[in-house]
Protein backbone atom coordinates (compact mmCIF):
# COMPACT_ATOMS: atom_id res chain seq x y z
CA UNK A 1 0.00 0.00 0.00
CA UNK A 2 1.69 3.31 -1.05
CA UNK A 3 1.35 6.15 2.09
CA UNK A 4 0.71 9.46 -0.09
CA UNK A 5 2.00 13.03 1.64
CA UNK A 6 -0.95 14.62 2.98
CA UNK A 7 -2.53 17.15 0.47
CA UNK A 8 -3.06 19.95 3.13
CA UNK A 9 -0.14 19.28 5.92
CA UNK A 10 -0.90 21.91 7.84
CA UNK A 11 -4.38 20.43 8.50
CA UNK A 12 -3.00 17.42 8.52
CA UNK A 13 -0.35 18.48 11.91
CA UNK A 14 -3.04 20.12 13.12
CA UNK A 15 -4.59 16.23 13.47
CA UNK A 16 -1.64 15.35 16.08
CA UNK A 17 -2.58 17.90 18.13
CA UNK A 18 -6.29 16.61 18.08
CA UNK A 19 -5.05 13.07 17.44
CA UNK A 20 -7.40 11.38 20.35
CA UNK A 21 -9.87 12.39 18.56
CA UNK A 22 -9.80 11.41 14.91
CA UNK A 23 -6.78 10.87 13.40
CA UNK A 24 -6.04 6.93 12.22
CA UNK A 25 -2.24 5.56 12.42
CA UNK A 26 -1.69 5.68 8.75
CA UNK A 27 -2.64 9.30 8.89
CA UNK A 28 -0.68 9.67 11.77
CA UNK A 29 2.79 7.59 10.90
CA UNK A 30 2.77 9.66 7.89
CA UNK A 31 2.90 12.99 9.35
CA UNK A 32 4.49 12.30 12.79
CA UNK A 33 6.79 15.17 14.30
CA UNK A 34 8.46 16.38 17.39
CA UNK A 35 7.68 20.35 18.74
CA UNK A 36 10.57 21.82 19.84
CA UNK A 37 10.42 22.03 23.68
CA UNK A 38 10.85 25.82 23.84
CA UNK A 39 7.47 26.04 21.67
CA UNK A 40 5.34 23.66 24.32
CA UNK A 41 3.20 25.61 26.62
CA UNK A 42 0.59 24.02 29.33
CA UNK A 43 -1.54 22.06 29.50
CA UNK A 44 0.67 18.60 29.97
CA UNK A 45 -0.76 15.31 30.18
CA UNK A 46 -1.78 14.85 34.42
CA UNK A 47 -0.74 12.34 36.69
CA UNK A 48 -3.73 9.48 35.37
CA UNK A 49 -2.78 10.49 31.65
CA UNK A 50 1.12 10.14 32.28
CA UNK A 51 0.22 6.63 33.58
CA UNK A 52 -1.82 5.60 30.82
CA UNK A 53 1.00 7.14 28.46
CA UNK A 54 3.68 5.13 30.54
CA UNK A 55 1.19 2.09 30.22
CA UNK A 56 1.48 2.32 26.16
CA UNK A 57 4.97 3.41 26.10
CA UNK A 58 6.25 0.18 28.00
CA UNK A 59 4.70 -2.07 25.41
CA UNK A 60 7.69 -2.60 23.28
CA UNK A 61 10.17 -5.20 21.46
CA UNK A 62 12.84 -6.54 24.59
CA UNK A 63 14.69 -9.62 23.99
CA UNK A 64 14.60 -11.76 26.73
CA UNK A 65 11.60 -9.54 28.55
CA UNK A 66 14.66 -7.68 30.76
CA UNK A 67 12.45 -4.22 30.81
CA UNK A 68 16.17 -2.75 30.75
CA UNK A 69 14.92 0.47 31.24
CA UNK A 70 12.90 2.76 33.57
CA UNK A 71 11.21 6.18 34.02
CA UNK A 72 11.64 9.57 35.94
CA UNK A 73 8.98 11.62 35.92
CA UNK A 74 9.65 15.50 36.55
CA UNK A 75 6.63 17.38 37.33
CA UNK A 76 5.47 21.00 39.04
CA UNK A 77 8.11 22.95 41.34
CA UNK A 78 10.76 19.94 41.15
CA UNK A 79 11.45 21.12 37.55
CA UNK A 80 12.41 24.49 38.44
CA UNK A 81 14.60 23.74 41.47
CA UNK A 82 16.21 21.40 38.76
CA UNK A 83 16.31 24.25 36.89
CA UNK A 84 18.21 26.41 39.08
CA UNK A 85 20.72 23.51 40.10
CA UNK A 86 21.86 22.67 36.52
CA UNK A 87 22.40 26.45 35.84
CA UNK A 88 24.90 26.23 38.93
CA UNK A 89 26.65 23.47 37.27
CA UNK A 90 27.08 25.18 34.26
CA UNK A 91 28.12 28.06 35.83
CA UNK A 92 31.10 26.11 37.20
CA UNK A 93 31.99 24.63 34.06
CA UNK A 94 31.80 28.46 32.18
CA UNK A 95 31.62 31.38 34.82
CA UNK A 96 30.97 33.43 31.74
CA UNK A 97 27.76 32.49 30.67
CA UNK A 98 25.87 35.19 28.53
CA UNK A 99 22.67 36.36 29.91
CA UNK A 100 20.60 34.22 27.21
CA UNK A 101 22.20 31.07 28.29
CA UNK A 102 21.68 31.51 31.95
CA UNK A 103 18.41 31.73 30.61
CA UNK A 104 18.39 28.55 28.86
CA UNK A 105 19.77 26.80 31.88
CA UNK A 106 17.79 27.43 33.93
CA UNK A 107 14.84 26.34 32.05
CA UNK A 108 15.63 23.39 30.78
CA UNK A 109 12.98 21.68 32.56
CA UNK A 110 10.56 24.25 32.88
CA UNK A 111 9.81 24.48 29.10
CA UNK A 112 7.17 21.96 28.99
CA UNK A 113 4.47 21.44 31.51
CA UNK A 114 5.91 17.38 32.03
CA UNK A 115 9.38 15.87 31.31
CA UNK A 116 9.97 12.01 31.46
CA UNK A 117 13.27 10.49 31.75
CA UNK A 118 13.88 7.60 29.91
CA UNK A 119 16.85 5.79 31.79
CA UNK A 120 18.46 2.58 30.19
CA UNK A 121 19.77 0.19 32.64
CA UNK A 122 21.32 -2.20 30.02
CA UNK A 123 24.35 -4.50 31.69
CA UNK A 124 25.91 -7.50 30.65
CA UNK A 125 23.78 -10.49 30.74
CA UNK A 126 24.07 -14.02 30.00
CA UNK A 127 22.35 -14.40 26.89
CA UNK A 128 21.02 -10.84 25.48
CA UNK A 129 23.56 -8.41 24.33
CA UNK A 130 24.15 -4.90 26.09
CA UNK A 131 23.32 -3.20 22.40
CA UNK A 132 19.95 -5.47 22.19
CA UNK A 133 19.23 -3.84 25.71
CA UNK A 134 19.89 -0.24 24.74
CA UNK A 135 17.52 -0.37 21.27
CA UNK A 136 15.13 -1.06 23.59
CA UNK A 137 15.47 1.76 25.59
CA UNK A 138 15.14 3.69 22.39
CA UNK A 139 12.25 2.05 21.16
CA UNK A 140 10.86 3.09 24.54
CA UNK A 141 11.42 6.70 23.88
CA UNK A 142 9.76 6.76 20.45
CA UNK A 143 6.68 4.98 21.46
CA UNK A 144 6.41 7.74 24.08
CA UNK A 145 6.27 10.42 21.80
CA UNK A 146 4.03 8.40 20.21
CA UNK A 147 1.66 7.44 23.38
CA UNK A 148 1.83 11.25 23.96
CA UNK A 149 0.48 12.56 21.00
CA UNK A 150 -2.06 9.98 20.76
CA UNK A 151 -3.48 11.93 24.49
CA UNK A 152 -3.57 14.98 22.32
CA UNK A 153 -0.35 16.63 23.82
CA UNK A 154 2.99 17.30 21.55
CA UNK A 155 6.36 15.96 21.96
CA UNK A 156 9.68 16.19 21.93
CA UNK A 157 12.84 13.90 22.64
CA UNK A 158 15.99 15.74 24.11
CA UNK A 159 19.04 14.66 25.38
CA UNK A 160 21.45 17.85 26.14
CA UNK A 161 24.88 18.09 27.91
CA UNK A 162 23.64 17.08 31.50
CA UNK A 163 22.14 13.46 29.67
CA UNK A 164 25.66 12.75 29.19
CA UNK A 165 27.63 14.63 32.53
CA UNK A 166 27.41 12.32 35.67
CA UNK A 167 27.84 14.72 37.68
CA UNK A 168 23.83 16.19 37.28
CA UNK A 169 22.56 12.39 37.36
CA UNK A 170 22.24 12.62 41.75
CA UNK A 171 20.71 15.54 40.57
CA UNK A 172 18.17 14.11 38.34
CA UNK A 173 17.62 10.89 39.98
CA UNK A 174 19.79 8.92 38.13
CA UNK A 175 22.01 5.77 39.32
CA UNK A 176 25.21 5.23 38.98
CA UNK A 177 25.72 2.71 36.18
CA UNK A 178 22.70 3.86 34.12
CA UNK A 179 22.34 5.99 31.38
CA UNK A 180 19.93 8.52 29.98
CA UNK A 181 18.31 7.44 26.44
CA UNK A 182 16.36 10.76 26.27
CA UNK A 183 14.44 13.24 27.86
CA UNK A 184 10.68 13.37 26.77
CA UNK A 185 9.01 16.79 26.78
CA UNK A 186 5.29 16.29 26.39
CA UNK A 187 2.91 19.28 26.59
CA UNK A 188 0.82 21.76 24.64
CA UNK A 189 1.58 23.90 21.66
CA UNK A 190 0.19 27.29 19.54
CA UNK A 191 2.73 26.70 17.55
CA UNK A 192 2.17 25.40 13.86
CA UNK A 193 3.48 21.57 13.27
CA UNK A 194 5.76 21.90 10.35
CA UNK A 195 7.46 19.26 7.71
CA UNK A 196 11.09 18.65 8.33
CA UNK A 197 13.40 16.84 5.23
CA UNK A 198 13.12 13.13 5.37
CA UNK A 199 15.94 10.96 3.73
CA UNK A 200 14.95 9.59 0.25
CA UNK A 201 14.43 5.75 0.68
CA UNK A 202 16.71 5.77 -2.21
CA UNK A 203 19.62 7.11 0.15
CA UNK A 204 18.73 4.09 3.03
CA UNK A 205 17.71 1.47 1.08
CA UNK A 206 19.13 -1.28 -0.47
CA UNK A 207 16.93 -3.53 -2.20
CA UNK A 208 18.12 -7.92 -2.42
CA UNK A 209 15.97 -9.99 -4.03
CA UNK A 210 11.95 -9.30 -5.49
CA UNK A 211 10.78 -9.39 -9.20
CA UNK A 212 8.12 -6.98 -9.08
C1 LIG B 1 18.59 10.28 21.09
C2 LIG B 1 18.20 11.65 20.61
C3 LIG B 1 18.62 12.76 21.32
C4 LIG B 1 18.29 14.03 20.88
N1 LIG B 1 18.73 15.11 21.59
C5 LIG B 1 18.48 16.35 21.15
C6 LIG B 1 18.97 17.47 21.87
O1 LIG B 1 19.61 17.34 22.90
N2 LIG B 1 18.71 18.70 21.35
C7 LIG B 1 18.00 18.87 20.20
O2 LIG B 1 17.80 20.01 19.77
N3 LIG B 1 17.49 17.82 19.52
C8 LIG B 1 17.71 16.56 19.96
N4 LIG B 1 17.21 15.50 19.30
C9 LIG B 1 16.43 15.71 18.08
C10 LIG B 1 15.00 16.09 18.43
O3 LIG B 1 14.32 15.00 19.01
C11 LIG B 1 14.32 16.57 17.16
O4 LIG B 1 13.48 17.60 17.50
C12 LIG B 1 13.54 15.52 16.46
O5 LIG B 1 14.40 14.46 16.08
C13 LIG B 1 12.80 16.08 15.25
O6 LIG B 1 12.40 15.05 14.41
P1 LIG B 1 10.90 14.48 14.35
O7 LIG B 1 9.96 15.63 14.16
O8 LIG B 1 10.92 13.54 13.20
O9 LIG B 1 10.64 13.75 15.65
C14 LIG B 1 17.50 14.20 19.72
C15 LIG B 1 17.04 13.07 19.02
C16 LIG B 1 17.39 11.81 19.46
C17 LIG B 1 16.89 10.61 18.70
Amino acid sequence: MAISRPADPAKAYEGIKKMKKDIKLLDYLAVRRSVPAFQMCEPGPDKAEIESILTLAVRVPDHGKLAPWRFIVYRGDERATIGEELLKMALEKNPDLSEEMIKVERTRFTRAPVVIGVVSTAAPHVKIPEWEQVMSAGAVCLNLLMAANAHGYVSNWLTEWFAFDERAYPLLGVKPGEKVAGFIHIGSTEFPIVERPRPALEDVVSWRGGND
